[in-house]
């Protein structure tokens, strides 16, 4: 009826949506195919999209609440809604080789899969993504299911990670080592913690599916156990959730817009441009979140910070408006 066909991308997630230009208000047979296209596949992709920041947020908002940009990076003027995401522009601000650095540190000890914002009691619902410069090769998105992950665990270790609650912090990093600090923007998020205990379990509102909601970027540990024991547990369920069977690989091009579920997924942003002296800017509208729930009922719990939300999380300056002038260096 909608015109719109989903063709699925991968054997347990990600699915192609064709047949519907997103720059236009949708009516709600589009909304509803979309949302359920979401559903099923976890993350969708539209090709040959033609988006600005003003068409990207109206999109969104039919989808939900969106969030102000970003807790911690500033807005593009008249667009408080989006965040813009180019590694050049973070060098630029902080200091290449101090943001380097910091990045190949906080990845020596992780593999760098995420749920986007997993330190807020409300973590988003979603995230919008679309792609404005684009390197010749390499910056791929890759994306894998948290409720296969789950779905793969044996009985019995679902019946016992279903009981537990994992610490998500920001700035966590599961490296194991000290971490040298870009100074502007680790003061930054030194003075506003964010801190949340959710259930190692998260049972999806629309599906009622179980996802193996723990990622290696912001969980911490977990509630009530040994160091030891928490970080073997986590240990395997990070290699769990980062599994191939359960992954797709998306190729961006001059207009493809990327939509996930960041209840149901972990996404990891390439690692392979680093070396290479090239651009990448892409966009991202981000859906305010509900608390999640676990198995047995019982909600997260915010142990340091506010809510998510559409307002400004901080009332600090930005950092890099406080520190543009501020040359780099790694403490
Ligand atoms: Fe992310």
């Amino acid at each position: 009826m909608t015109g719109i066909t989903v063709n699925p991308a991968a054997g347990r997630i990600g699915a192609e949506i064709e047949g519907v230009d997103i720059s236009r208000p949708l009516d709600a047979e589009q909304i509803r195919t979309i949302q359920q296209a979401l559903d099923e596949w976890k993350v969708v992709i539209f090709r040959n999209q033609r988006l600005d920041h003003a068409t990207q947020t109206a999109f969104g908002r039919q989808f939900g609440e969106l969030t102000y940009g970003h807790p911690h990076h500033e807005p593009p003027k008249d667009a408080p809604e989006i965040y813009t995401i180019q590694h050049r522009r973070f060098e630029k601000q902080l200091g290449g080789d101090a943001t380097r650095k910091q990045r190949s540190y906080a990845y020596a000890g992780n593999n760098g899969w995420h749920s986007d914002l997993t330190p807020f009691i409300n973590p988003p619902a979603g995230a919008i993504l679309r792609a404005e410069v684009l390197p010749n090769y390499g910056g791929d998105t890759q994306y894998t299911n948290l409720v296969a992950a789950y779905e793969g665990l044996s009985e019995p270790f679902k019946k016992f990670v279903d009981t537990l609650r994992a610490e998500h912090r920001y700035g966590a990093n599961w490296s194991g080592m000290p971490q040298p600090s870009v100074a502007g923007f680790q003061k930054r998020v030194d003075e506003n913690s964010l801190v949340a205990h959710h259930p190692i379990v998260r049972v999806h509102p629309h599906t009622g599916e179980k996802a193996l909601f723990v990622n290696p970027i912001y969980t911490d540990h977990i509630v009530g156990m040994s160091p030891i024991e928490s970080r073997l547990i986590l240990g395997y369920l990070f290699d769990e959730i980062a599994r191939p069977e359960y992954t797709v690989r998306f190729r961006w091009a001059p207009g493809s817009v990327i939509f996930w579920d960041n209840r149901a997924t972990c996404h990891i942003p390439p690692r392979d441009l680093d070396h290479l002296d090239v651009e990448r800017v892409l966009h991202r509208v981000t859906l305010v979140g509900e608390v999640p729930v676990g198995p047995d009922g019982r909600e997260s719990e915010a142990i340091e910070g506010p809510r998510l939300g559409s307002e400004p999380v901080f009332t600090s300056t930005f950092f890099d408006r406080r520190d543009r002038a501020a040359k780099e260096t790694v403490s």
